[in-house]
């Protein structure tokens, strides 16, 4: 792919340029409204669509695991309106995407305690994981009310009824069986995670999961993001020298 240039590094998985799965901490929503004087639900309508044409990218040039971050379990501090505003957006997500994503070929997977969410949201969700399971393309985990610590507290809270129950021994407790515990399950680490908006954290986001994971901050708002910023993160990322604690 043109995209990487001739610079060869030992990158990815199995030498890839390319990352298997890349996580987006989607945000600048509120600071891309309030540049243009407007309520900070429009800056989440833009993102919205932002997020549509991202996914659909990322499907077409083979990125096999995409997760997005929509909403975290510390997101509902913000005021009633904005939070109402964003569970709107969900559902009319939820509903289009049902029928949109099947000519794409993404399989939708949600992770994040859904049941924090309304019944209706609940059932357009668990709809979406059923309607797309068995197709082979990109799979594109939706971050909602997801915390990573809340994840972690979770695994621990698994492993431990089962140490109490006896189908587990203190030895059987490894990296391996902690990530299987997570909502994140059977799928590689994050390779890349890009956080627009320029800001330098990781507010909750895959924890566990990013302990060797490469961060591309830009200092773009994720309403203003464009297949052409993906291209550049995707670019920056070819060009890191991944050692995993080795030389
Ligand atoms: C990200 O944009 C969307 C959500 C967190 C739901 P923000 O709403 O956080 O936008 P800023 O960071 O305030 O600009
Ligand atoms: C992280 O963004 C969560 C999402 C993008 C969904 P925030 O805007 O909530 O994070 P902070 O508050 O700036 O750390
Ligand atoms: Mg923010």
């Amino acid at each position: 792919m043109a995209l990487f240039g001739s610079k060869k590094t030992e990158n990815g998985p199995e030498g890839s340029l390319l990352p298997a799965h890349v996580g987006i901490i989607m945000d600048g929503n509120g600071r891309w409204a309030k540049k243009r004087g407007l309520p900070r639900k429009a800056g989440h309508v833009e993102g919205a669509k932002t997020f549509r044409k991202i996914t659909r990218y990322c499907s077409e040039i083979g990125i096999k695991y995409l997760t997005v971050y929509a909403f975290s379990t510390e997101n509902w501090k913000r005021p009633a309106d904005e939070v109402g505003a964003l569970m709107k957006l969900f559902k009319s997500y939820l509903e289009e995407a049902i029928t949109d994503f099947k000519d794409d070929d993404i399989v939708v997977r949600f992770i994040g305690d859904k049941s924090g969410f309304s019944r209706e949201l609940r059932e357009l969700m668990d709809e979406n994981e059923e309607c797309s399971r068995d197709r082979e393309g990109m799979v594109l985990n939706i971050a909602m009310n997801y915390g990573s610590r809340d994840e972690i507290i979770r695994a621990v809270k698994t492993i431990s009824r089962k140490v109490r129950d006896g189908e587990l021994s203190e030895d059987d407790i490894t990296e391996a069986l902690i990530s299987d515990c997570l909502y994140t399950a059977g799928q590689p680490d994050p390779d890349l995670i890009i956080r627009p908006s320029g800001e330098y954290r990781i507010s909750n986001f895959m924890l566990w999961q990013s302990a060797y994971t490469e961060f591309v901050i830009m200092n773009k708002l994720w309403p203003d993001f464009k297949t052409s910023d993906m291209d550049e993160a995707l670019r920056v990322y070819a060009q890191r020298n991944r050692r995993y604690g080795g030389v």
